[in-house]
Order: structure tokens, then C-alpha cells, then sequence
């Protein structure tokens, strides 16, 4: 189907339900200047990642007490790691005596439930308290207690473990409003990762959230996604605040090579979510995506201005995992999304290039992107900015 032809039967689908389509086209995308100035860069990683929850890992990868992952956000190495069975901490991975970086293997796990720097064996806690300072004595006004690790928040849901590097962050469920009570059914903390691809891409961080938010692009860019959801079911939960997203109407069972459920439903998913796949930016740094029978998420970080780490996670429950007959399920989940994030990628990575030209001021909307386009006034909030939108009402 070609674009254009596929516009016209979502035009008529919005007709046949008495609802207005285009919401409202011709509103204004961002300048250029948004996805390749390293001084705006440094400004949205200051306002918004050293500032806001944002996604870490999932606690499944700290199986056991002791193990930790280092977690980087843009100049800050961050410990995330298993305190007891139930508890998490993140510490600041600095030493409070003269600053050395405490661990630097990625993933590993701290014994005697000691974490202990390399150059002078000061030895901390899990909980980040120093328990040594060899040879030191408490006068001169240092204390023990005095250096503990710096604190990171840490906050748990459902399985995915979030980090606020603010001192006083804003409450967790304030900024993720969201998501509370969501996916109840799924049991998402149950669910275990089947499958990790990591992508390096080279485009700004917000064009792939971008992306994420709007299937104007899915008839030309998706021709395998488009034959299992419909472009025109595309509906809008949430629009405002740091979670927004909707669903799209499954037209077969699931999103895999031919359609088929990768596995049974996870948990106790029901009823309507059985033919609904979420698509859910969890504003700045994931994008969740429930289906009725896996979970896939990414989890993006950025590198500049104009590159991203993007590791993309297939969660599934864990007798799907353990289940021999059930691995062609999981790799046609795999292969399908893999198809799918490449055509993604590629428009990204074009957009990024597009947008640097001297010519690019600023582009049109359409209505379908309207999400886009609350995304980028929100944005354009948290920076303090002055609205472009105003800024470049006369140009074209
Ligand atoms: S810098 Fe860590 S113990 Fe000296
Ligand atoms: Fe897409």
C-alpha cells in the first residue's frame, strides 16, 4: 500500500467514527539546532537526566546480595546493586577520599558485602556507609560518618529499577504517574529478559522518542508491522506529563515473523489486552512496549548530540524461557522487532542528517504527530527556553 493510499483509508476509518482527522496539521517541529548543538546536549543532560527518574536496568540482572551493574549517564559512573532479596541501592561510583572511580567492570559482584577502593582501601557497605579508612583517625573534623558514598535514588517498579541523580528528586509516582497501577495483568516484576540487542545508532536521543509516538511513518516505512496492526487503531492513552502513550489493535495474535502468539499470555493477561499492543515512552530514557505475550522495551542512552546506545530487551515469563518448543516463538519476537527497529533506525539516522543542512529551519506536523509536538513544548519547558514556536513564526 502506498503512503498516500494508506493516509485515505485512515482518513475515511476517522469519517466512519464521526471523529475529525487531521486533529491539526501545520504546527511547527523544533529548529535543527535541537538535535545537533552540544550546548543544548549538555543542557538536556544538567535538566533533564541528571535531574529526572530515568531507566537503569532490570532487577533480574542482580540476581543475588552483592551483585552490582555500573550504569553511565553521560559523566556520571553510577553503582546500581543488590542490597538483600528485596532491596536496591545506587551510589555514586566515586570515593569519598580523594574521588577515585571505585569499580570498572560493568557487571560483578561486591564480597564480604564490602565495596573496597582500589588505591587506598577505604571499604564501604552495600548501603554505602564507610566501615574502614585504613590508618585514619576521626579528628580534624573527619568522621566516618561524614563519608558514606553519595547517595542515588532508587526506585523499583514492577521489576525495572530507576535512578534519580537529584539530590531531592521529585516523588517517583509524581513523575510517573503513568505508569501507576498499569499492567497489573502482565506481573511485569515476574517476567524474565529472553533476548538483548544493542544498537549504536547516530541520531539525537529525541528522534528516536519521536519516532516511538507516531505510525504517520508506519505504511511507507513498516510494510511487516503495518500487515499486523492497524495504522488507523492507533489510539492515545496519556499526552501529558513523562509517560504518555497508547495501543494499537493486534489484526493477528501477536507482533512476530507471521503473527503467531510467541508464547502463551504473560500472567494473568485478559480480555481486551489481548488484542492491544502498548507503546509507551517513559520519558526521558525508555520505551516500553507490552504485547499480550512478551514484553520488549529500549532503553537509550545518550552520547552526544548526535549518538545513542540503544539496547533493546525482550522480556518474556520464565517458563517461556525454560520451555524448549517454545524458542522459535521467542526468535520470531526477536527477528520481527529486529526487522522493525532497522527500518526505524534508518529513517532516524536520515532525519539527523537531514536536519543539520543549512536550509532545514524548521518543519510541519501533521495531526497524527500531535504527541510530537507536545512532546517538544514540554521540552522546550523543562530548558527554560523561549518558545521557538513563537521565535519562528514567520519563517518557512
Ligand atoms: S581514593 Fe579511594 S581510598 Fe584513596
Ligand atoms: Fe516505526
Amino acid at each position: 500500500m502506498t503512503i498516500i493510499k494508506a493516509q485515505e483509508v485512515i482518513k475515511n476509518e476517522f469519517q466512519k467514527r464521526g471523529e475529525d482527522y487531521p486533529i491539526k496539521d501545520g504546527e511547527r517541529t523544533l529548529p535543527g539546532k535541537y538535535y545537533h548543538s552540544e550546548e543544548i546536549y549538555k543542557e538536556e543532560i544538567e535538566k533533564i537526566f541528571y535531574k529526572y527518574w530515568i531507566f537503569a536496568c532490570r532487577a533480574e540482572e542482580l540476581a543475588e546480595a552483592g551483585d552490582y551493574k555500573l550504569v553511565q549517564v553521560e559523566d556520571e559512573s553510577i553503582i546500581i546493586l543488590r542490597e538483600t532479596e528485596t532491596e536496591f541501592k545506587a551510589h555514586f561510583n566515586v570515593c569519598r577520599h580523594r574521588g577515585t572511580q571505585l569499580c570498572v567492570e560493568e557487571k560483578g559482584k561486591f564480597e564480604n558485602n564490602s565495596i573496597q577502593c582500589p588505591y587506598h582501601a577505604w571499604t564501604y557497605g552495600l548501603d554505602g556507609k564507610l566501615k574502614a579508612a585504613p590508618m585514619m583517625k576521626e579528628e580534624n573534623g573527619f568522621t566516618k560518618d561524614k563519608c558514606a558514598l553519595h547517595k542515588v535514588h532508587i526506585h523499583n517498579w514492577e521489576g525495572f529499577l530507576f535512578i534519580s541523580l537529584a539530590v531531592e528528586p521529585i516523588p517517583f509516582e509524581v513523575q510517573m504517574e503513568g505508569l501507576m497501577g498499569k499492567w497489573a495483568d502482565y506481573n511485569l516484576s515476574e517476567l524474565r529478559i529472553a533476548h538483548k540487542i544493542e544498537y549504536k545508532l547516530k541520531c539525537n536521543w529525541k528522534l528516536i522518542l519521536q519516532n516511538y509516538q507516531e505510525c504517520y511513518h508506519c505504511p511507507g516505512v513498516h510494510p511487516l508491522l503495518t500487515q499486523l496492526t492497524g495504522v488507523q487503531s492507533a489510539r492515545h492513552d496519556f499526552e501529558d506529563g513523562a509517560v504518555i502513550g497508547g495501543y494499537m489493535e493486534l489484526t493477528k495474535e501477536s507482533m512476530t515473523m507471521n503473527g503467531e502468539a510467541a508464547s502463551k499470555p504473560i500472567c494473568d493477561v485478559d480480555g481486551d489486552d489481548i488484542k492491544k499492543v502498548y507503546y509507551y515512552s517513559v520519558f526521558p530514557n525508555m520505551l516500553l512496549t507490552p504485547h499480550p505475550d512478551f514484553v520488549l522495551f529500549h532503553h537509550i542512552t545518550p552520547d552526544g548530540p548526535g549518538k545513542i546506545t540503544n539496547n533493546c530487551y525482550w522480556l518474556f515469563h520464565p517458563d517461556a524461557i525454560k520451555d524448549k518448543n517454545g524458542q522459535a516463538g521467542i526468535k520470531s519476537a526477536v527477528e520481527f522487532w529486529d526487522i522493525t527497529n532497522k527500518e526505524d533506525w534508518a529513517v532516524c539516522e536520515q532525519m539527523q542528517f537531514g536536519t543539520k543542512s543549512i536550509r532545514f529551519t524548521r518543519g510541519y506536523y501533521s495531526g497524527r504527530e500531535d504527541i510530537l509536538h507536545k512532546l517538544d513544548k514540554e521540552l522546550i519547558k523543562v530548558l527554560g527556553h523561549k518558545d521557538p514556536h513563537a521565535e519562528f513564526d514567520s519563517d518557512s
